[in-house]
């Protein structure tokens, strides 16, 4: 009798959400929103998620929590059709074995430390030699191989998702555990927002930044070379043949690296130029005009195939600009596909490389107890 009247009420009750609700229908699904699936597991059994965030006019990026790595972003081209426009891995595998930084926060340290050696407040600190015998992009896991905590973060216009990685003193070699949280908002207006926070217990030094590989024509058999680039840069740091700074700033006028008009990336980039040649194509760091610790215009990538246009803005002072020069045909990518030479590129929001060696260089990277790392970077889509 009781599970009788209990089936009754349940039964009475099911008819009336039924009736009071509007039947829902795919197509008119509320946007934006955000969706979570398990996206794989690590070997140790943990789960690692995706989320993808989509706004009104349909624009997708999906993050996994792990290297808190966009996996897949879906903007227009000119005639209104989504496509992918980054590099990345098919499953959890490729992103746990990559030496490629496919769409990832690097940090602590994003770039090199000469040597993997710093000093901070009268002590030596020695990091992991992971290229040749330097450091690059926080060591061997960084920040672009662990588990991040996220937090989807609904809102009516923009949606967000916020990752939080505690990373503990003496990971890496570096001093003091810090607490950083990213947090990225796909907004109205079709622009992936980044904005970092970070805490320290100890002295220690903070640099993280985003590493996806755009390909604008979201075909990655193509290559970026017919891509037009501008960089709001009147310098560049030039580099050793280790991709070490020498400490210096070169002018770039009458060089390759003058990019303050939209220039096809190919049209120089075999020039007979040393830095060049040390770089293997670009993979340098560019001087920021118009540094004032405000968000600003930087940079934009034009492809004329598709119409698309990626405008890169940050409160920054470097960009490191990265030709996907590594890249040999090698790394096999989202749907099969060996990503070949140069054909995703870089726009890494930054202080400039091995500035903890570099006591001329301003912004200091320290970061000490009771400060606030922060940093916002957007890459904002359009069309032309
Ligand atoms: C950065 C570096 C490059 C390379 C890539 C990852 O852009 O500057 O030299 O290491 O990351 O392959």
């Amino acid at each position: 009798m009781k599970t009788f009247s209990i089936l009754c009420f349940m039964i009475i009750a099911a008819a009336g959400i039924t009736a009071a609700q509007p039947v829902t229908d795919k197509r008119t699904m509320p946007h934006p929103a955000i969706e979570e699936k398990l996206f794989g597991k690590l070997r140790d059994g943990r789960e690692v998620f995706s989320f993808t965030l989509t706004n009104a006019s349909g624009t997708r990026a999906t993050i996994i929590n792990f290297g808190a790595a966009v996996v897949s972003l879906y903007v227009p081209d000119r005639n209104g059709k989504l496509a992918d426009v980054v590099l990345g891995y098919d499953s959890l595998d490729g992103y746990v074995n990559s030496t490629t930084y496919f769409g990832v926060i690097v940090g602590r340290y994003g770039n090199r430390i000469a040597k993997g050696t710093f000093e901070l407040e009268g002590n030596t600190y020695h990091l992991a030699h992971n290229d040749g015998e330097n450091s690059l992009h926080g060591g061997v896991k960084g920040f672009g191989k662990v588990l991040w905590d996220a937090q989807p973060i609904e809102d009516s216009n923009n949606p967000a998702l916020k990752l939080t990685y505690v990373s503990k003193d003496g990971e890496e070699g570096y001093p003091g555990t810090v607490t950083l949280s990213v947090t990225y908002t796909l907004t109205a207006q079709n622009e992936l927002r980044i904005e970092y926070t970070g805490t320290t217990d100890e002295p220690t030094i903070l640099n993280p930044t985003h590493h996806s590989y755009f390909n604008l024509t979201s075909d990655p058999t193509k290559t970026i070379l017919d891509h037009e680039l501008m960089i709001d840069a009147d310098a560049i740091t030039p580099v050793d043949a280790a991709l070490i700074p020498t400490g210096k700033f070169l002018d770039v006028t009458n060089t390759p690296f003058d990019f303050r008009k939209l220039t096809k990336i190919g049209l120089r980039i075999n020039a007979n130029n040393e830095q060049l040649k040390f770089g293997r194509g670009y993979d340098h760091n560019f001087v920021l005009n118009h540094y004032n610790k405000s968000v600003r215009k930087v940079a934009e990538v034009y492809d004329a195939s598709s119409g698309r246009v990626l405008e890169v803005f940050t409160d920054q002072p470097g960009i490191q600009f990265y030709s996907g020069n590594f890249l040999n045909g090698t790394v096999k990518g989202k749907n099969g596909v060996f990503y070949q030479h140069r054909t995703g590129l870089c726009l890494e929001a930054q202080c400039f490389p091995d500035s903890p060696n570099k006591p001329q260089w301003l912004p200091s990277v320290t970061l000490r107890p009771g400060e606030t790392y922060r940093q916002t970077t957007s890459y904002k889509f359009s069309t032309k």
